[in-house]
Parts: structure tokens; C-alpha cells; sequence
């Protein structure tokens, strides 16, 4: 799949969309401003204002609303980026080195709040805002739990598969269904089509989160991101439940990880026990259990150019390397 394919075919509404981001995050504090506009200009992959904005055009016409909740997603998502990157304490981003590492974490913690409060005042702004602004909402709420779900569960290392998908839930498909559920909202889709938004957007997200974790153990420098933190960070993922699945030693395992301070030779070693047992063939079986789902969704909706994007970018998961 070619992303510039996608957004040469949104065409206007694409180019609206990064004007609306853009002048959202206007400000007169000259070091905020010159910051964010080093922040647009290495932008990701924008996956969430592209599904919002594919899921609007296969539901109806896209507004102005789809576009400022579009650019609400994209805000939010850089927003939990720079506080994730605090809270991980990590040094690379896009292949960039992030906010913490070259202004400090209190800049970025600041930096990431004027993001997310952009993005809730955009939110605001839209018409017959208030079911998408309690979805957001839910969102922010999500977020915090699952981030802090996560920190529980590496300081205790007893992390289960249950517990794995209710912080990837929380973390990161919330958002991608919230992005769904808004941009039904947007073209006032029907319940049923409204449904099959926010269930392929949530399924879609619970695949984007494990395939993010199969490449922190099997992804390489595209990714512009550090590989391997997660077990640094004593993060218990799906590919490493997957292997302890296959191959047992579990309880030695989880001790490893607990007692990793004073064994730093530990994390090369679970490492090679995933990629030995099979642990990202597993992970990667249940990714695409989860866009089989995300795909079943969209039949709902009418046969058009956006939902055969849609399933694209689904499929291009599977296979992403960055
Ligand atoms: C990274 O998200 C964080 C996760 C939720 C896995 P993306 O991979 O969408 O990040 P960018 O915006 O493209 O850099
Ligand atoms: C996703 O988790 C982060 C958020 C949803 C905020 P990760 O911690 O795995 O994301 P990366 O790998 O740093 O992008
Ligand atoms: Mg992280
Ligand atoms: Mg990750």
C-alpha cells in the first residue's frame, strides 16, 4: 500500500486537514511555536486522520467536522507520543531525537499538554459535539489507565495475556475507535454503520498496537524508534507471552525480568528466547486474527474507493515495517 496514494485520493479534505492541525497549534510563545512547527514538519504516518477521514467519505461526505476531529486524532496521538516518550524515557522518535532528550521532559510534558488541549478545543468547536467529546473523553480516561496498567504490571512482572490486551485496548485502539466512532458521528451515519466504524477502528487499533510490539523485538533502523525497549522496560508484550506459551519457563522468566537490575545480560537473553520459541509467529497469528475482525467490520458499510482503502491500510499492518 502507498500512504501517497491514500492521501492523494482524500485529496482537499487531506490538505484541509493539515491546515486545520496546523493553525490549531498557532501560538505567540516563539520557542512553543518554532517547536511545533519542527514537530509538523517530521510528522509519522498520520494513520488516524486517514482512517477517520476514509471512514467519513465511505459513510457520507466528509465536513468540516470530520476535519477537525481528524486533526483532534492526530493532535491527541502526538500529545500521548511526547508523554509516552517521558515516561519511557526514550532518546528517539521518527528518527529524530525526541522533545525529552533535546529540551528536557518537563518541556515535553508541557509541549504534549498543549497538544491534547488543542486537540479537545477543536473537538469542542464541532457541531452536535458532545457524543464525540464524551468518546474523547473516554479516550483521555483510557489512556491513563492503560499507561498506568502498564507501569503496574512491569513493576510487579505478572503480566497475563488478559492483561496485555486490556492495556493495548486502553493505550492505543481507543483512540483509533474514537477516531471511528467521530467520524461516523461527523457524516451522521446510521447506528448500524456507526457500529461497524467503531468496531473496525478498535479491532484495527488492537492490531496496530501488536504489530508495533513484534517489531520492538524483529523491526530494524526504519523504524526510527529504539528497538528492544519494551523488555528494558520490563514490558511483558504478546510476543513474549506468545513464546513463554510455547516453550514454558515462565515463572524463570518473569524472575529474569524481576530481577533484571542486577542481571543487565537478562534482556539480550529474553530477546533470543522470543525470536527461538516462536513468540512473534504467535503475536503475528493474533494480529491477524484481529484484521480479519477489522475487515469483517467494514462489510457493513456500501462498497466504495474509501472502504477498499480502508481494508488496504488494514492489510498494510500485517506487513509494515515502520
Ligand atoms: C506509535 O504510533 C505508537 C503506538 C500507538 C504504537 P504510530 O506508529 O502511529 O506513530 P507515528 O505517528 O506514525 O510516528
Ligand atoms: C504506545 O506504546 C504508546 C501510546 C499509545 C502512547 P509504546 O510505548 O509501545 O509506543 P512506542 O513504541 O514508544 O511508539
Ligand atoms: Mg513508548
Ligand atoms: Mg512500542
Amino acid at each position: 500500500m502507498k500512504i501517497a496514494e491514500i492521501t492523494s485520493y482524500l485529496g482537499e479534505n487531506w490538505t484541509k486537514f493539515e491546515e486545520v492541525m496546523r493553525s490549531s497549534l498557532a501560538s505567540d510563545v516563539a520557542l512553543l511555536q518554532s517547536i511545533n512547527d519542527g514537530m509538523l514538519a517530521s510528522s509519522g504516518k498520520k494513520l488516524r486522520p486517514m482512517i477517520c477521514l476514509l471512514v467519513a467519505g465511505a459513510l457520507g461526505i466528509p465536513n468540516l467536522d470530520s476535519l477537525r476531529y481528524a486533526a483532534a486524532c492526530e493532535l491527541l496521538h502526538n500529545a500521548t507520543l511526547m508523554h509516552d516518550d517521558v515516561a519511557d524515557e526514550s532518546p528517539e522518535r521518527r528518527g529524530r531525537p525526541t522533545l525529552g532528550a533535546t529540551f528536557g521532559p518537563s518541556a515535553a510534558v508541557l509541549i504534549g499538554d498543549f497538544w491534547l488541549s488543542r486537540a479537545v478545543d477543536l473537538v469542542m468547536l464541532s457541531d452536535g459535539h458532545e457524543k464525540v467529546a464524551k468518546s474523547f473523553s473516554k479516550t483521555l480516561t483510557d489512556l491513563a489507565e492503560g499507561e498506568m496498567l502498564q507501569m503496574e504490571k512491569a513493576s510487579s512482572a505478572d503480566t497475563d495475556e488478559a492483561a496485555y490486551y486490556r492495556i493495548i485496548r486502553c493505550k492505543t485502539a481507543s483512540l483509533f475507535e474514537a477516531a471511528g466512532m467521530a467520524a461516523a458521528e461527523s457524516v451522521g451515519a446510521p447506528p448500524q454503520m456507526f457500529e461497524a466504524a467503531r468496531e473496525f477502528a478498535l479491532d484495527f487499533g488492537m492490531a496496530f498496537q501488536i504489530k508495533d510490539d513484534i517489531l520492538d523485538y524483529a523491526g530494524d533502523d526504519k523504524l526510527g524508534k529504539p528497538v528492544g525497549m519494551d523488555i528494558r522496560e520490563r514490558k511483558i508484550t504478546l510476543p513474549l507471552l506468545g513464546a513463554m506459551h510455547v516453550a514454558g519457563h515462565e515463572e524463570e522468566i518473569r524472575d529474569k525480568i524481576r530481577n533484571m537490575d542486577s542481571h543487565p545480560g537478562s534482556c539480550a537473553e529474553i530477546h533470543s528466547f522470543v525470536l527461538g520459541n516462536g513468540g512473534v509467529e504467535y503475536a503475528s497469528a493474533r494480529l491477524d486474527e484481529y484484521i480479519g475482525r477489522a475487515c469483517a467490520a467494514l462489510e457493513a458499510f456500501p462498497d466504495s474507493p474509501a472502504r477498499r482503502y480502508l481494508a488496504e491500510i488494514a492489510h498494510y499492518n500485517a506487513f509494515r515495517q515502520i
